[in-house]
């Protein structure tokens, strides 16, 4: 079943085996392999390098082979190095010797490399699409939402903001991921079949050809750089990184809304699991597991980056490395986008409760010393006067504006009955985060 076994004069070790074999995962790979065996084949073909009847031959075998995998007929297992190994082997079992010509120029280093940028594409573009779902589901709740909630520096409460504006907060993350991976998918559309092993092949093949049959918008320029580049995957991992960063912060805050201390939001019961021994709790698993999974893609980034720093040019199996970490980097995101896109669905937000919030927070403290300034005293003198204005309210258990006019005025006769309408919260709001950005 080896593809190379000629050179050698012993078997190869059952620890060596199992230790180089890829298949086990790489079998993910099958349908790109195929794809990209069917351009090969037909390029082969058309310069003249196979007849028609192989071409045929060819072609029916790996169809029905994509045809059996798919129906569960061939299972992909085996003493296979890997699906590369796994295709060939199964193609001459089916259609004989004539399944032995379809390897001729090409390495399984431009194969592998081709594999995983049809796939790193497809995937890269599925993940683009479901963040555009997530901020679809994101401003939905921010417009059904539009309530006035405390904003926070340092966690502490610092001046009013809406929900709306927070959650708006996240779409605009979520949109610069977007583009993040957009980006990367457009810098990866260069096939790099026909580098053959790293130095191209005597055979007069047609690049462009196989490049365009594929997708591609061009090949790449440089055949040691085409079966070594995976900076493609290193720049998902990244994109996925960031796009986790961004959905493990938004998950740290639904952790912290639906605490019985800030009682914000409610989390639906279908997104929230319960104690074995503490039966009044439900706890935001979900969120907590998103903000956990963060660490495993992140892994997967400094995993690669490190795979990939000390290796000379060209190919070298250090690569193979790249799959494990890159397909569960993947399926994390994909899993947590989909979860954090049904949780938010369903989210409830208690206005009444934020708004107290507010209330409680001093929240309109700024706008207070920007009345002051408004009547001619310097902002710095505003701030240790509303200070002073604030311990007064703390020792009287009052909000700013439920202070008679009396209070303010013993602290400052720059007050006014105008002072109240000023620091109204719903007008701060407005004149602060601009009705653009409402
Ligand atoms: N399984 C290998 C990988 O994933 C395929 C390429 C093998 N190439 C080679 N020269 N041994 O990288």
């Amino acid at each position: 079943m080896k593809l190379w076994g000629g050179r050698f004069r012993k078997e190869e070790n059952k620890l060596m085996e199992d230790f180089n074999s890829s298949l086990p995962f790489d079998k993910r790979l099958y349908k790109q392999d195929i794809i990209g065996s069917i351009a090969h084949v037909e390029m082969l073909h058309k310069s003249g390098i196979l007849t028609e009847d192989e071409r045929s031959k060819i072609i029916e075998g790996l169809n029905s082979i994509l045809q059996d995998i798919e129906e569960g007929k061939l299972l992909i297992e085996g003493d296979y190095e890997d699906i590369h190994s796994f295709m060939e082997v199964n193609l001459i079992k089916r259609i004989g010797d004539v399944g032995k010509k379809m390897h001729t120029s090409r390495s399984r280093n431009d194969q592998v490399a081709l594999d995983m940028k049809l796939f790193a594409k497809e995937n890269g573009l599925m993940v683009s699409e479901m963040i555009s779902e997530l901020m679809n589901t994101i401003e939905k709740l921010a417009n059904d939402n539009i309530y006035i909630m405390p904003g926070y520096t340092h966690l502490q409460r610092a001046q009013v903001v809406t929900f709306k504006h927070h959650m708006m907060a996240y779409h605009s993350m979520l949109r610069r991921d977007k583009k993040r991976i957009d980006n990367t998918v457009e810098l990866l559309d260069e096939s790099p079949l026909g580098s053959c092993a790293l130095a191209g092949t005597t055979y007069d093949i047609d690049r462009s050809f196989t490049a365009e049959k594929l997708g591609f918008k061009k090949t790449v320029d440089n055949f040691m750089d085409g079966v070594s580049d995976r900076d493609y995957l290193i720049e998902l991992l990244s994109d996925f990184s960031i796009i986790m960063m961004h959905l493990s912060r938004l998950s740290e805050e639904l952790i912290i809304w639906s605490s019985q201390e800030f009682n914000f939001i409610q989390i639906d019961d279908a997104y929230a699991t319960g104690s074995s021994i503490m039966p009044q709790k439900k706890n935001p698993d979900a969120a907590e597991l998103i903000r956990g999974k963060t660490g495993r893609v992140y892994g997967a980034l400094i995993a690669m980056l490190v795979t990939m720093k000390g290796i000379p040019l060209a190919y070298n199996k250090d690569m193979q490395e790249d799959k494990q970490q890159f397909f569960d980097a993947l399926d994390t995101v994909i899993a947590c986008l989909s979860i954090m896109n049904e949780m938010l669905k369903t989210l409830k937000v208690k206005e009444e409760n934020m708004r107290k919030a507010v209330k409680a927070g001093f929240l309109n403290a700024t706008e207070l010393a920007d009345y002051l300034v408004n009547k001619g005293i310097a902002f710095r003198d505003a701030h240790r006067i509303v200070g002073e204005v604030v311990i007064l309210c703390e020792d009287k258990g009052l909000a700013i504006e439920d202070m008679s006019l009396e209070d303010l005025q013993s602290i400052d006769t720059n007050f006014e009955e105008d002072v109240y309408d000023f620091i109204d919260y719903d007008k701060v709001f407005e004149k602060g985060i601009k009705r653009e950005l409402l």
